[in-house]
């Protein structure tokens, strides 16, 4: 099989990461630094990542986690910062997560082994909803809900159509409900910042089919159950594309 599935197959990245990840030279195969996306790889060879062989995960695991703020989400951090991975305790296996959030978002996280369950929930064209319930300053008002509606220009191109629903207030702030099916960078900050009514607070309560388990506090995880993760896939594939259901 090609090079970058198998590292997918490893979870070692999803297949776009591991395409980067070859493309930097850290993968070697039988000893070779190879850099070509068309490589093939079989079950005799020896792969490696950063010199350490790694090998298509046999057991997969998928876990929800509620990330608090402050964590990192990614799976290990150069300068020693905590990274949502260390919370998970007793498990043996390389976890990574599915998408990211911001070190100061907090809220639904998954994390797993399955290189393209990752790459299924994170590809653009698969258009996963996600919801997210904002701590915003000052109140949306109704203009507001319908730029969201249109797609708000941002710095790196429109957004797609989203949802904005005020759903409480805190003093004189709101707080909204925000629904994406894009992935960009500080993307729902960005889009609040875009309507002059920044995030004070952001945590994710929904990823596709699934809502952040209530009984978990900040920092807690549960594997998800087979339905769960047979859910996921099939939104993945298609049943939530193009509507604003989940
Ligand atoms: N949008 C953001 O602005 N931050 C996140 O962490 C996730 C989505």
């Amino acid at each position: 099989m090609r090079l970058q599935r198998y590292l997918a197959l490893c979870g070692v990245a999803s297949r776009r990461s591991a395409e980067t990840i070859i493309a930097d030279g850290r993968v070697t195969v039988n000893g070779e630094v190879v850099t070509g996306m068309g490589t093939k790889v079989g079950s005799r060879d020896v792969v490696c990542v950063d010199g350490k062989p790694v090998r298509p995960e046999r057991n997969k695991i998928y876990i929800m986690i509620n990330k608090p703020a402050g964590v990192l989400s990614s799976a290990s951090d150069d300068r020693g910062r905590q990274c949502v991975v260390d919370l998970v305790e007793g498990v043996h296996e390389r976890l990574y997560p599915v998408g990211r959030l911001d070190y100061d978002t907090s809220g639904l996280l998954l994390l797993t082994n399955d290189g393209e369950f990752t790459q299924m929930l994170t590809h653009p064209s698969f258009e996963i909803w996600k919801t997210y319930e904002a701590l915003v300053k000052g109140e949306p008002n109704e203009g507001n809900v319908r730029r969201f509606a249109e797609g708000i220009m941002l710095d790196d191109g429109p957004a797609l159509p989203a949802l904005l629903t005020v759903v409480g207030h805190k003093g004189s702030n709101a707080i909204a409900e925000v629904r994406i099916r894009e992935g960009r960078n500080r993307q729902v900050r960005r889009m609040l910042e875009a309507i002059h009514h920044p995030v004070l607070k952001l945590r994710r309560t929904g990823f596709g089919t699934l809502e952040l388990d209530p009984e978990l506090k900040p920092g807690a995880w549960r594997y998800l159950r087979p339905e769960e993760v047979n859910m996921l896939l099939s939104a993945a594939t298609g049943a939530s594309k193009g509507s604003t259901e989940k």
